[in-house]
C-alpha cells in the first residue's frame, strides 16, 4: 500500500478521491473527539469557524447539542465546553451532539472531506486506526499542524501509525512518511515529550498541562471514529467495545 504523510493540513493536498485519509491533531482536537465518542457522545460536528459553529448548533437544536472548542487554547466565550479531553466525560456528553470549532483540527476535517473515508487518530487509538487503515490500497495521513506550521506531536503520531501499518503490510512511503517514522523512532511518546513541543508549551502556559497526560496515553481505546457527511461518529463495529482496552 502507498502511504503519504502531509505535515500541515493547509499545504496543498493531492486529489483525495478514492483515497482513505487519517487526520491527526494530538493536541488536542482528535484526542478530544476520541474521548467524547468513547464516552457516549452521539456525534461530533466539526465547524470551520466559531460563527458557523453557533449557527450549526442552533439549527441542530440546543437542548441536546453542546458547543465546544477553543481559541488560543481557551474555551470560546459563550461556548459550553473548551477543547480539553478531560471535559468530555460521560456525565457531560453521553447522548449529546457536539458542535466543535478549533483552530487547526476542525479545519483539517473540512480539507479532507472528499476522501472515500476519513478516520480520526490520536495516540489514544493508534493501533485500532492502524488495523482499519491497512485495509486501504492508498492512505494519506494528514497532520493538522499549528496555524500552517509543522507540529512535532502530530508528526510523531503519524510516524508511529506508519510503523504499526508497516509491521503488518508492505508499504511504499513518501519522504514525509519516512521522516515521520524516524521521528517516531527518536522521540519517546510521553507527557514530557508533549510538554517539549510548541503546542504543549502553550498548553502548559495557559494552565492546561493535565491535558498532556491524557493526550500522551497510547492505545487506551480501540475506537476508530470516522467522518461521514461532516459528522464524526464511531463505526458501528466500535459501538460498545470502544472503552478502555479490556
Ligand atoms: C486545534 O485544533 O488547533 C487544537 O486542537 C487546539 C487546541 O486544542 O488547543
Amino acid at each position: 500500500m502507498k502511504i503519504d504523510v502531509h505535515f500541515e493540513a493547509t499545504a496543498p493536498l493531492p486529489d483525495l478521491t478514492g483515497r482513505v485519509v487519517v487526520v491527526i491533531d494530538v493536541l488536542r482536537a482528535t484526542s478530544s473527539v476520541v474521548e467524547a465518542l468513547v464516552n457516549g457522545a452521539q456525534g461530533v460536528y466539526p465547524a470551520p469557524s466559531t460563527e458557523e459553529a453557533i449557527k450549526l448548533a442552533s439549527s441542530l437544536g440546543r437542548e441536546d447539542t453542546i458547543l465546544c472548542g477553543e481559541a488560543r487554547g481557551l474555551k470560546i466565550e459563550g461556548f459550553d465546553l473548551g477543547n480539553s479531553p478531560r471535559e468530555f466525560s460521560a456525565e457531560v456528553v453521553a447522548g449529546k451532539r457536539l458542535v466543535m470549532s478549533t483552530t487547526n483540527g476542525t479545519r483539517a476535517f473540512f480539507l479532507v472531506e472528499d476522501a472515500v473515508r476519513v478516520l480520526i487518530c490520536s495516540f489514544m487509538n493508534l493501533s485500532a486506526v492502524a488495523a482499519v487503515a491497512m485495509e486501504a490500497d492508498s492512505l494519506i495521513i494528514v497532520c493538522a499542524g499549528m496555524e500552517g506550521l509543522f507540529s512535532l506531536d502530530d508528526a510523531v503520531c503519524a510516524g508511529a501509525l506508519v510503523q504499526r501499518i508497516r509491521a503488518a503490510a508492505d508499504v511504499e512511503l513518501n519522504d514525509a512518511a519516512m521522516g515521520a517514522v524516524e521521528m517516531a523512532l527518536t522521540f519517546r511518546i510521553n507527557t514530557h515529550f508533549l510538554a517539549s513541543t510548541w503546542t504543549g508549551k502553550r498548553l502548559v502556559e495557559i494552565g492546561l498541562s493535565e491535558d498532556l497526560e491524557i493526550c500522551a496515553e497510547i492505545d487506551c481505546y480501540s475506537a476508530v471514529p470516522e467522518m461521514e457527511n461532516r459528522v464524526i461518529q464511531l463505526r458501528s463495529s466500535d459501538a460498545g467495545s470502544s472503552g478502555p482496552d479490556a
